[in-house]
C-alpha cells in the first residue's frame, strides 16, 4: 500500500484480528465533531457521499450502510478509532495524530487529511509560571499522558503526570496540577483561564488509519480510497 507506515514493533499481534469481509462493504471508523463535519466534504470531492451518516439523517444511528458506495460507516469516539481498525472490526479510520500517536497502536498511516487542525501545547497559570530547575516536585495535568511522559523524558523533566478525562484547564487553576498537556485550536480557551503557552510539543490533524489485516486483504479498495482522497486535499 502506498505511503504506508510500518511500524516494526515487539508487541504481540492482536488475537482475533480480521478485517471486514473482502466482497462487502469497506468499513470506516469515524468520530462525531470536527473531524467528521470536515472529512465530509473532503469525501465528497473526492466521490464518496457519506451524507447518510450526517447526524440530521443518521439519527442516533451508529451503523450507517451506503450501499451505493459499497460502504458502512461506524461511528465512534475519536479516542476508539484505532481500537476498532487495529483489531479489523473496521477497515481503516480517521483519527487525530494527538490519538494515534497517545495510543501507539499498530497501525499504517497512509494519508494526513489536513483536517481537524489543533496543537498539542504545555501551558501555565500566567501569574504562577513554573521553574523547571527549582527542584520541586512538578504535576502535570492531561488527558495525553503517554505523549506528557514522552515530552517530559526527552526533556530531562521528572514529573508527576495526572490523567483527566476533560476540562484540563481548571487543573492548575485549582491545585491539582502545576502545568497541563491539551490541545489549542482558537487559544480561547486558554486565555479565559489565564493560561499562557509554554511550547507546542505536537501539530496535530487527522489521518487515515488502516488495520495490518485490512490493508493487507482489502488493499485495492484502500489504495483507491486513499488516491482519491489524496488527489482532492
Ligand atoms: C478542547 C481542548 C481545549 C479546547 C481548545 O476541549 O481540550 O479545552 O478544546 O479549544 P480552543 O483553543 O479553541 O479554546 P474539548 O472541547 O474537546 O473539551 P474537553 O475540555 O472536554 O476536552
Amino acid at each position: 500500500m502506498a505511503g504506508k507506515k510500518a511500524k516494526a514493533k515487539a508487541a504481540p499481534e492482536p488475537t482475533k484480528v480480521k478485517a471486514t469481509s473482502n466482497g462487502g462493504p469497506l468499513t470506516i471508523a469515524l468520530p462525531r465533531g470536527r473531524i467528521f463535519d470536515e472529512a465530509l466534504p473532503l469525501f465528497k470531492k473526492a466521490g464518496m457521499d457519506l451524507g447518510a451518516a450526517d447526524k440530521p439523517r443518521a439519527g442516533r444511528k451508529l451503523i450507517i450502510p451506503i450501499p451505493e458506495q459499497n460502504l458502512k460507516v461506524l461511528i465512534v469516539r475519536d479516542a476508539d478509532v484505532p481500537a476498532y481498525v487495529e483489531h479489523g472490526a473496521a477497515d481503516l479510520g480517521i483519527a487525530g495524530r494527538d490519538v494515534l500517536e497517545e495510543q501507539d497502536r499498530d497501525l499504517y498511516e497512509p494519508l494526513d487529511l489536513g483536517i481537524g487542525r489543533c496543537r498539542m501545547v504545555v501551558a501555565e497559570p500566567e501569574d504562577h509560571p513554573v521553574d523547571e530547575m527549582a527542584m520541586v516536585h512538578l504535576r502535570y495535568a492531561t488527558k495525553f499522558p503517554e505523549l506528557t511522559r514522552r515530552h517530559l523524558q526527552a526533556r530531562g523533566v521528572v514529573a508527576e503526570v495526572i490523567k483527566l478525562y476533560g476540562s484540563i484547564e481548571i487543573a492548575p487553576l485549582v491545585g491539582l496540577a502545576d502545568r497541563i498537556v491539551d490541545l489549542v485550536s482558537s487559544g480561547e480557551t486558554l486565555r479565559q483561564h489565564r493560561l499562557r503557552e509554554v511550547e507546542t510539543i505536537l501539530e496535530v490533524s487527522a489521518r487515515i488509519c488502516v488495520g495490518r489485516a485490512a490493508a493487507k486483504l482489502r488493499s485495492d479498495r484502500i489504495d483507491d480510497l486513499v488516491a482519491r482522497l489524496r488527489a482532492v486535499i
